[in-house]
């Protein structure tokens, strides 16, 4: 496992608020794509063909981008522990899926389709792992029968202090009631109703300030209206397709920053405008698997008791 001994010590270190709150350091788990393909499909996104095409290229692409977004998280005070890859587990590179995590509690996904499944025994390990190191505090596991895929289909909104549980393509609605008991948090599920639209953080996405993206033609015409009640239209950000199509939802927002491969100039306007900076990472070959930057990283970091 590359989640080595000089990670673990560094993750130990904190740093004191102004607050003189203590507050963990931003740490993040991520895979470097050194067996990431596209050979099945189990999205609308995935493209086995074109990938077959153009295996070369596209790996290397997958394998610079990929570096090249790890940096930015590290510029932006991320310590980022890796999973080991697996040969003929493409999509672990997508560490979202891997589980929830709020507290140091990590709550182990079930995935919904076999060609994935493998990654359950490999997650697993990695967080069973952490927990002798004490880089997390617990690790449970779903009931089985339950399909829910991690902080893919339930986004911490850290303004609102509740979860946005997505269900339908891949994870069960009765996953989003075993969230809330499983957390004790309030927890608002969402009903998807594409295929396109599969996860929730490729339909969503909740910002610092309290804003929240989305997309409206992901959702079911009731779970549109409970965001946009919840949100309240001073804050609600809807998208237009062609910025769901980029994967501008599939973003990573840190403080004022917002984490992302792609997005039109209107909405790169109109979210400066209102405060954040977009720091751009080049990791738009994933789209051929049908992910960005959100998923290809799971946060470990996130407390409920902090903004
Ligand atoms: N090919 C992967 C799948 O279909 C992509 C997952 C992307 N992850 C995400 N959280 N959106 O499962």
């Amino acid at each position: 496992m590359e989640a080595s001994s000089n990670l673990a010590s560094k993750n130990q270190h904190q740093h004191v608020t102004k607050d003189t709150e203590k507050r963990i350091t931003p740490t993040l788990v991520a895979c470097r794509p050194t067996w990431f393909d596209v050979h099945y499909k189990i999205n609308p996104w995935m493209r086995p063909l074109e990938w077959e095409k153009n295996s070369g290229t596209l790996s290397e692409k997958a394998g610079t981008g990929w570096e090249k977004m790890r940096h930015a998280f590290e510029k932006l005070g991320f310590t980022v522990l890796l999973v080991e890859p697996a040969q003929g587990l493409p999509d672990l590179v997508f560490t979202a899926n891997a589980a929830v995590v709020l507290d140091g509690r990590v709550l182990l996904s079930r995935f919904r389709f076999q060609e994935r499944q493998g990654e359950e025994a490999h997650f697993k390990t990695f967080f069973e792992d952490l927990l002798k190191q004490g880089t997390v505090k617990e690790v449970a596991s779903l009931p089985e029968g339950l399909a829910q895929e991690g902080a893919g289909d339930c986004i911490w909104d850290p303004v609102r202090k509740l979860f946005w549980a997505g269900h339908g393509p891949r994870s069960d609605q009765r996953a989003t009631t075993y969230i809330r008991e499983f957390f004790g948090r309030e927890v608002v599920p969402l009903s998807l109703s594409t295929t396109e639209f599969y996860h929730l953080d490729v339909s969503m996405c909740p910002l610092s300030k309290g804003h929240v993206m989305y997309y409206p033609g992901a959702f079911s015409e009731a779970s549109q209206r409970a965001i946009e009640e919840r949100v309240g239209p001073e804050l609600v950000l809807p998208l237009n397709r062609e910025d769901a199509d980029l994967f501008a939802l599939n973003a990573v927002n840190f403080g004022d920053k917002i984490v992302m491969s792609a997005c039109t100039k209107d909405l790169e306007q109109k979210l400066n405008d209102l405060g954040y900076e977009i720091v751009r990472v080049p990791v738009e070959v994933f789209n051929l698997a049908g992910g960005s930057a959100w998923c290809l990283i799971l946060r470990l970091d996130l407390e409920s008791n902090t903004a």
